[in-house]
C-alpha cells in the first residue's frame, strides 16, 4: 500500500497544531470530504467539555465509536482529536484504514495559539509543555509521516521527501541515467544498472535488458536515478518485473522533481508514439534533492521551469518567486494533491495537469518533434491564457516563448487527434481556477496559428 492511496488521510497532533484548518485545506486540494472528529462528536452529543465532565472513559468510548464509523466511510481527510491516538483500538484501526500524519508545529507556536482559549488542558503553560513532551512519542508511533503544513501533508501522503533521507530498503538495485552517473554518485551503495541518457532509454530493448539482467527477488526495490525518462523507464520495469516490485524515484531534473517522478505513471515509447506502453505503479517514495540540479544544463532547467509556471498558474500561487527548494516543494505538493484526488485518472481531475499541453503536443507533432517539450509547453501556456482572457505577462517574462517553425495543418490534425477529445481544453477561469471546457474550432486554430512562425 503506497501512502494515502485508497486510504483516509488522518491528522494526529497536539492542540494548536492546526489540524482542522490544515485538514480542511488538504481535503479541498484532494477533493475528499473533510471530517473534524471532535466537531462531529459535538454535533451528535454535547460539547466536549460537557462529555469530559461525565468522565474521560465515556468520551473515549464515543470517540472510538465515531472514528470507527468515519473510517468505514468514503476516503476522507480526518482531523483527529488531540488524544485520539492514545487509544490502542483507534491506533489499530487507523493503521489499516488510514495514512496518519503527525501534524507538529512545535510547542512554542502551539502554546501561542491556544493560550487563553480556555481549553481544559491549556490553562497553565507548564502543564501544557509537559503534556506536549509526553505525547510526542505516541504521535510519532501512531503516524506514518510527520508534517508541519498543508504541503507537508500532501507530500507525505504520496511518500515524497524533499531533501529527505532514503530509508534503508534492502535489497536494492539502482537504475541510473549514464550521464547522471558521470556527474553524481548513485544514492545507494548497490548494484547499478546504467541506462542510456534521457529519452533514448524509454525503449522495449532497454526494458528487456533489465528484465533479464536484474537479480533481485519479489522483496527487492528498484531505485530510479535520473530525469523523467529514467523514472518512467525504471518505474515501468518495476511494474512488470516479476509481476511488480517496489520502487523509489530519485529524480535529477527539475521536470522530474516537480512533475514526472510524481503520480505513479510509468511507461516507454513504442514505434507508434510516446508513452504508449505503460502502467500505473506508484513509487514507495520520491526523494528530492535539489543539489543534484546544480549540474543540469540550462536547456533542461528551462524545460522544467515551463512545468513550474504551469503549476503556479494552476495553483494560483507565484511559486516561481520562491527560493528554489521551496518552489520545488510547492510544485511537488500541488501535483501530489491533484494525484490524490484522482490517482488512476478515472475521475478526469488529473486532466487539469494538461494545462497548455494540448497545444504543446500539437506543436511537437507539427514540427516533427524538433520543438523541445519545454518550449512547446511555454507556447501552449500562452495560448491557454489568451483563450482564457487572462494576462500572459508571467509566461512571457519567465519563459520568453517565441513562435516556432511547424506545419500548421499537421499541428492542427495532431491537436484534433489528441486524446482529450474534440475541442476540449484546460483553461483558467482565473489563476488557481482551472476548468475543462470546449473551445470553438476557429478560435483554437487561430490560437495555434499564433504560436507558429510564419
Ligand atoms: N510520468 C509522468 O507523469 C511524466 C510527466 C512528465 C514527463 N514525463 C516524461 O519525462 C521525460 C522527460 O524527462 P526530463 O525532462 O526529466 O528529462 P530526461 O530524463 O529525458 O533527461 C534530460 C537530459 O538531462 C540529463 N540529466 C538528467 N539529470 C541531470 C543532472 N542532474 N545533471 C546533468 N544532466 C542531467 C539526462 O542525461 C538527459 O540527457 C519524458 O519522456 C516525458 O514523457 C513523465
Ligand atoms: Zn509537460
Amino acid at each position: 500500500m503506497v501512502g494515502a492511496l485508497g486510504r483516509h488521510i488522518a491528522l494526529a497532533g497536539f492542540m494548536g497544531a492546526g489540524k482542522s484548518t490544515v485538514g480542511a485545506r488538504v481535503a479541498e486540494l484532494t477533493a475528499r470530504p473533510f471530517v473534524d472528529l471532535d466537531a462531529l462528536i459535538e454535533k451528535r452529543h454535547v460539547t466536549i467539555p460537557e462529555l469530559f465532565a461525565r468522565g474521560e472513559a465515556e468520551f473515549r468510548r464515543i470517540e472510538e465509536e465515531t472514528l470507527a464509523e468515519v473510517l468505514a466511510g468514503p476516503e476522507a481527510v480526518i482531523a483527529l482529536g488531540g488524544g485520539a491516538v492514545l487509544s490502542p483500538l483507534n491506533r489499530e484501526r487507523l493503521r489499516t484504514r488510514a495514512f496518519t500524519v503527525y501534524l507538529d508545529v512545535g510547542v512554542e507556536t502551539a502554546w501561542k495559539r491556544v493560550r487563553g482559549s480556555n481549553r481544559p488542558l491549556a490553562r497553565r503553560e507548564e502543564d501544557f509543555r509537559r503534556l506536549y513532551e509526553s505525547r510526542q512519542a505516541v504521535y510519532v508511533q501512531a503516524s506514518d509521516a510527520v508534517a508541519h503544513d498543508v504541503d507537508g501533508v500532501l507530500l507525505g501522503a504520496l511518500g515524497i521527501a524533499v531533501l529527505g533521507e532514503i530509508l534503508p530498503l534492502h535489497p536494492v538495485v539502482v537504475v541510473a541515467d549514464e550521464r547522471v552517473l558521470e556527474l553524481h554518485e548513485a544514492p545507494f551503495e548497490a548494484a547499478v544498472y546504467s541506462v542510456p541518457s534521457g529519452e533514448t532509454a524509454k525503449t522495449l530493448a532497454v526494458v528487456e535488458r533489465l528484465w533479464s539482467e536484474l537479480t533481485i527477488g519479489r522483496d527487492g526495490t528498484i531505485v530510479a536515478f535520473g530525469g523523467g525518462s529514467t523514472t518512467d523507464l525504471a518505474g515501468f520495469v518495476a511494474a512488470t518485473y516479476l509481476r511488480g516490485v517496489r520502487w523509489v524515484a530519485v529524480p535529477t531534473t527539475l521536470t522530474g522533481q516537480v512533475d514526472a517522478a510524481i503520480g505513479g505513471k510509468t511507461g516507454i515509447n513504442t514505434s507508434r508514439g510516446k508513452n504508449l506502453a505503460g502502467a500505473f505503479h506508484f513509487p514507495e517514495a520520491v526523494v528530492i534533492d535539489p543539489d543534484v540540479l546544480t549540474t543540469l544544463p540550462e536547456k533542461e532547467r528551462r524545460a522544467g521551469m515551463a512545468e513550474v509556471v504551469k503549476t503556479g498558474l494552476l495553483a494560483g500561487r507565484e511559486v516561481w518567486s520562491l527560493p528554489e527548494v521551496e518552489m520545488i516543494r510547492a510544485c511537488a505538493a500541488y501535483k501530489a494533491g491533484v494525484v490524490l484526488s484522482d490517482p488512476y485518472e478515472t475521475e478526469g481531475r488529473r486532466a487539469v495537469l494538461n494545462l497548455g499541453h494540448t497545444f504543446a503536443h500539437a506543436l511537437e507533432a507539427g514540427s516533427g518533434y524538433r520543438v523541445p517539450h519545454g518550449e512547446a509547453v511555454a507556447l501552449g501556456l500562452l495560448a491557454a491564457l489568451r483563450l482564457s482572457g487572462l494576462p500572459t505577462d508571467a509566461v512571457e517574462e519567465l519563459l520568453r516563448p517565441e513562435p516556432v517553425a511547424a506545419d500548421l495543418d499537421e499541428a492542427w490534425a495532431a491537436l484534433k487527434r489528441d486524446k482529450k477529445g474534440e475541442g476540449v481544453f484546460v483553461l483558467l477561469e482565473a489563476a488557481g481556477k482551472p476548468v475543462v471546457t470546449t473551445v470553438p474550432d476557429e478560435d483554437a486554430r487561430a490560437a495555434l496559428a499564433a504560436l507558429i512562425r510564419q
